[in-house]
């Protein structure tokens, strides 16, 4: 039996600028998604599925992420004395998650660029990789499925959604045959940022990926692409027709919730969205979303 994986890297080096001036001298990680930083959801959701290691890919800029996942000393201190056990409680919750580690990009060359720098932490294991602007609802487990596709095929694995075939042009798209499984596509070819005419399918890759390490290997000769930076999507691209050297690529379809915090206006819906399952919100919030709507004629 393989060890199951333990180790997740999320990139969060990028600078934000479509929630400038927000995150101006702010990570945009850190942006509140009701009452939790975007961060805190991914994190959690990799530690959910039993990656206890998450090296966090960083920049200039991000101190606020690694003092988001450390103590709080005088707070801590503070709500003690006040003997405000709920408030702490909240304070504690992202401290303990997860074993974190930090590397910085340096030069900002692309998502492929990012996830090399994980190289000498990964090691030569299979891991997953989790991008911080799209968050799964903890209610609809993905990386688990994914992370066990992994295992059974020893491919590498991404993350795919059908989307209208007007969106394709913002995602990676990928071209699929059909397995035994319904949920589980072979991936023939990637493209990123296709336009409509182009694109191979309306399969988009989400940002959720098990990887196995022959990635970094690829990613090492790997050219600028879309964009002029380093792509992942061309890198897998390569990985999913030599399937005899670097073990080939394979995607799980996503059928649940998920919530783009990307750009401000799915960021909004996304609020919106959790905030009505919520249960502390959800029974004030909903009626006044109802009377509000009518308003809006
Ligand atoms: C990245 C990837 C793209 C993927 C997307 C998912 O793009 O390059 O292939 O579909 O994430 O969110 P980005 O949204 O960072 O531009």
């Amino acid at each position: 039996m393989s060890k199951r994986i333990t180790k997740a890297v999320i990139p969060a080096a990028g600078l934000g600028t479509r929630f400038l001036p927000a995150t101006k001298a702010m990570p945009k990680e850190m942006l509140p998604v009701v009452d939790r930083p975007a961060i805190q959801y991914v994190v959690e959701e990799a530690v959910a599925a039993g990656l206890h290691d998450v090296l966090m890919i960083t920049g200039r800029n991000k101190n606020a992420l690694e003092n988001h996942f450390d103590r709080m000393f005088e707070l801590e201190v503070l709500l003690k004395e006040k003997g405000d056990r709920t408030k702490l409680a909240k304070v504690n919750e992202s401290t303990d998650l997860a074993d974190m580690h930090y590397v910085r990009q340096g030069d900002p060359r692309g998502l492929g660029h990012a996830i090399l720098r994980a190289k000498m932490h990964v090691g030569r294991e299979p891991f997953a990789v989790l991008l911080g602007d799209d968050i799964i609802d903890e209610r609809d487990p993905l990386l688990d499925k994914m992370i066990d596709e992994q295992e059974k095929r020893n491919t590498s694995v991404v993350a795919l959604l059908e989307v209208e075939p007007s969106q394709i042009h913002l995602y990676g798209a990928a071209a699929v045959e059909k397995t035994d499984d319904p949920d589980v596509v072979r991936i023939t070819g990637l493209v990123e940022k296709p336009d409509e005419a182009d694109a191979p399918s309306n399969l988009a890759i989400i940002g959720r990926y098990v990887l196995r390490p022959e990635v970094f290997d690829v990613l090492e000769h790997t050219e600028p692409g879309k964009g002029d930076e380093i792509q992942l999507t061309d890198a897998l691209q390569e990985m999913a027709v030599t399937p005899e050297e670097t073990g080939g690529v394979y995607g799980v379809i996503f059928r649940g919730r998920r919530y783009d915090t990307g750009d401000r206006l799915d960021y909004i819906k996304a609020i919106i969205q959790l905030a009505v399952d919520r249960e502390d919100l959800g029974p004030d919030l909903r009626p006044w979303l109802r009377d509000f709507i009518h308003t809006l004629d």
